[in-house]
């Protein structure tokens, strides 16, 4: 059986998941829905938006589609599996990674995602949720807790519906905001939950709703600059192995929150065949979601994905089909590094369409698109975060010193990249 692929997405991650699905055996004909100039050396482009529903549903009739595998949350929260799965011609035969509208709430409302933690007895922080009429509450509850204080819109918000303040002036000023339309309907509730001291660590499962396999961890960089400072980004690199995720940690993540997650899902009857991200806090060596993510991370499949040595495409299919019984993955033993290219400027005002340079040079490194494009024949930036650049090494600072030993080779007006990824993740032992 050979299967006929269309990926959604045109990112770094989207990037990452067509090479590892181009290496597979069982990959027929491939489609990416748009992609972009990386992945379309490996899937055909189709020139389209995410959220066109109708042209999704034309292209997997047209092109004869066996699995779509949706990158983005956007579609899936928005119901995209239900819509193809809701013609009789589709239903049947398509395999489609990603959870339906139910079970994407896990991600499209973090108190759906709460109550959820609170049903399953899934450790998370401590929280209440209120509406709009509800202002004078929230701010009394507010003034329950201590700082740092931290406000969420309930719905998606492009990763900036989390408010984190040392003030309660600042947190009530976020709450305002938020009620007064910031985020529009993502903001009609507001979550308001106890702040986690600790490290963050990402954990990705497939499931098909009943069972699960475990892929590689991995930690995201979010702060533009080295030392973790400077604003939030979408994320400006990545590493896996995780060291403090020991062999007793991840042990504690499976029995206390995705073993727990995936039965939840299963008992509730959920419409979930797919990727689970937990965005996890380590605090003193016990593991608590911060959110579920019910997709890849990004930055973090650039270094993910080079960690899984068995065929994703074919664990893809099990999920999809629903029985992932007779699957395995094997974790290669060398470790990941990605550090992501971006616009200067960024994360605020950049300019686009530079020239890149340089790409050809990087022999034995993965290079993931993120935000390029092609135009007669040459590569131009066209977003913030413009390319991921990705080792394998023996160990972390092996993986990391390749990356950095030819990272300058790449270049375009006013290129920048963080210099230590994954710097704190080496010295991890000496710090304890
Ligand atoms: P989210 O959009 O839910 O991923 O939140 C964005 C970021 O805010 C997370 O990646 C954390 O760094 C931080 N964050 C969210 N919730 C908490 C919390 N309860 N305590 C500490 N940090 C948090
Ligand atoms: N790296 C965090 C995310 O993909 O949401």
């Amino acid at each position: 059986m050979k299967y006929n692929v269309l990926l959604l997405g045109s990112g770094g991650r989207e990037h990452a998941l067509a090479w590892k699905i181009a290496q597979s055996p069982l990959l027929g004909e491939f489609y990416a829905l748009p992609g972009n100039p990386g992945i379309n050396t490996l899937a055909t482009g189709i020139d389209g938006s995410v959220t066109d529903f109708d042209l999704i549903r034309r292209t997997v009739m047209e092109k004869q589609i066996d699995m779509v595998v949706c990158g983005p949350e956007d579609p899936l929260v928005n119901g995209l599996k239900d819509y193809l799965m809701s013609f009789s011609e589709i239903r049947g035969r398509l395999l489609f990674v990603g959870p339906g509208k139910d079970g994407a709430r896990l991600e499209g409302s973090k108190d759906f995602a709460k109550e959820f933690m609170a049903r399953h007895g899934i450790p998370t922080a401590g929280y209440r949720t209120f509406s709009g009429n509800q202002v004078d509450e929230a701010k009394a509850f507010l003034r329950t807790l201590r700082p740092p204080y931290v406000v969420k819109a309930d719905g998606l918000a492009a990763g900036k519906g989390v408010i984190i303040s040392s003030t309660l002036e600042e947190a009530e000023a976020a709450l305002e905001d938020i009620f007064g339309g910031r985020f529009g309907a993502a903001g009609a509730k507001v979550v308001i939950e106890e702040y986690l001291d600790g490290v963050e660590v990402s954990f990705f499962v497939l499931t098909d709703g009943h069972r699960w396999l475990l892929l590689p961890e991995a930690k995201d960089y979010k702060r533009i600059e080295d030392g973790d400072k400077g604003p939030n980004t979408g994320g400006m690199g990545s590493v896996s192995p995780v060291p403090f995720c020991t062999s007793e940690f991840v042990k504690k993540v499976c029995e206390k929150i995705i073993g727990p997650t995936v039965r939840g899902i299963s008992s509730e009857g959920m419409d979930y065949r797919g990727f689970i991200f937990f965005g996890l806090m380590n605090c003193g060596g016990e593991p608590y979601v911060i959110e579920y993510n019910v997709r890849m991370g990004d930055p973090e499949t650039e270094s993910v994905m080079p960690r899984i040595s068995s065929d994703l495409l074919q664990h893809m299919a099990a999920a999809a089909a629903g029985d992932l019984s007779g699957e395995n993955v094997l974790f290669s033993e060398e470790a990941a590094v990605t550090c992501i290219i971006v616009s200067g400027g960024y994360p605020g005002k950049y300019g686009k369409g530079y020239p890149i340079s340089g790409l050809e040079d990087m022999d034995g490194l993965t290079v993931f698109s993120a935000g390029t494009a092609m135009k007669d024949g040459r590569t131009l930036t066209s977003g913030g975060r413009v390319l991921a650049v990705t080792a394998l090494g023996s160990d972390i600072a092996d993986a990391k010193d390749a990356v950095y030993s030819k990272i300058d080779r790449i270049s375009f007006e006013g290129a920048f990249h963080r210099s230590d990824i994954a710097l704190d993740m080496i010295n991890w032992k000496e710090n304890r």
